[in-house]
C-alpha cells in the first residue's frame, strides 16, 4: 500500500498532487528584497523534486516587519517577479505557498533602518533594543495582513461579484445605473 503522504489531497480550494509541503527556510537569495531567478529556480527545483507544495519565506506586510533590508517587502511591485515564481513552480506540477508575516523583535532593525517591534520595550534576540508597540502600532499592522478598500456611493453594491482562481482574486464592482453616461437627444427647435 501507498503511504498517504504520496496520495492527492486539497488544501481548501488548492489540489496537491501528495501531501509534502516543503516548509518555510528563508532563502536569503533575494538581494534588497527582489524576486529574483535565484528564488524562482529555488523554487522550481523544489517542485521539480516532486513536493506537493513548495514554501515562499517570507514575505513582510511591513517594511518594519522585514527579517532585514534583503527581505522581500509584499507590495506591488514585487506582484509580476511572484507571478513568474509561481509559474514556474506550477509547471512541475507542484502548488505554491508563501509565508505572509511580520518579523516584531527578530526583525534587524540596523538593517531595516527602523526599530523593531515587541509587546515592551526590550532588548531583542538581535541584540538591539525594540521599541513597544503602541495600539496604533498594532492596528496599523493587522490592517496591512488585510486588503480593504472603500467603495464609493456610485456604487451597485447588489452586483459586485468576485472570481478566485490560481490565487488571483478578480472583483468586478458595476456602477449603479443612474451614474452611467447617458445618451440625450436634442431635439431641434
Ligand atoms: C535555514 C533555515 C531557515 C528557516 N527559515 C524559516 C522562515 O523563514 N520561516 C519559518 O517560519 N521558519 C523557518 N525555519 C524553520 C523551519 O521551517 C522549521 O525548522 C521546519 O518547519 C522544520 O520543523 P521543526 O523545526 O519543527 O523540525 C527555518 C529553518 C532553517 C533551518
Amino acid at each position: 500500500m501507498t503511504s498517504r503522504a504520496f496520495q492527492p489531497a486539497n488544501l481548501g480550494p488548492v489540489s496537491l498532487r501528495n501531501r509534502i509541503i516543503k516548509a518555510a527556510t528563508f532563502e536569503g537569495v533575494m538581494p534588497a528584497g527582489e524576486v529574483t531567478d535565484d528564488l524562482v529556480e529555488f523554487h522550481r527545483r523544489v517542485g521539480d523534486g516532486g513536493v506537493g507544495m513548495t514554501t515562499v519565506a517570507y514575505l513582510a506586510v511591513s517594511p518594519e516587519g522585514r527579517t532585514d533590508r534583503h527581505c522581500i517587502l509584499l507590495a506591488p511591485e514585487v506582484v509580476a517577479g511572484l507571478r513568474s515564481l509561481t509559474d514556474a513552480v506550477h509547471a512541475t506540477g507542484a502548488a505554491a505557498a508563501a509565508q505572509i508575516g511580520h518579523a516584531g523583535p527578530v526583525a534587524n532593525a540596523r538593517s531595516n533602518g527602523a526599530p523593531s517591534l515587541a509587546p515592551t520595550r526590550a532588548f531583542s534576540p538581535m541584540g538591539s533594543l525594540t521599541r513597544g508597540a503602541t495600539e496604533d502600532d498594532i492596528e496599523r499592522i493587522t490592517g496591512e495582513f488585510l486588503r480593504r478598500f472603500s467603495l464609493p456611493d456610485s456604487v451597485d453594491t447588489q452586483n459586485i461579484k468576485a472570481k478566485a482562481a490560481n490565487g488571483v482574486l478578480e472583483v468586478a464592482i458595476p456602477k449603479l445605473a443612474q451614474v452611467q453616461p447617458q445618451r440625450i437627444t436634442v431635439e431641434a427647435a
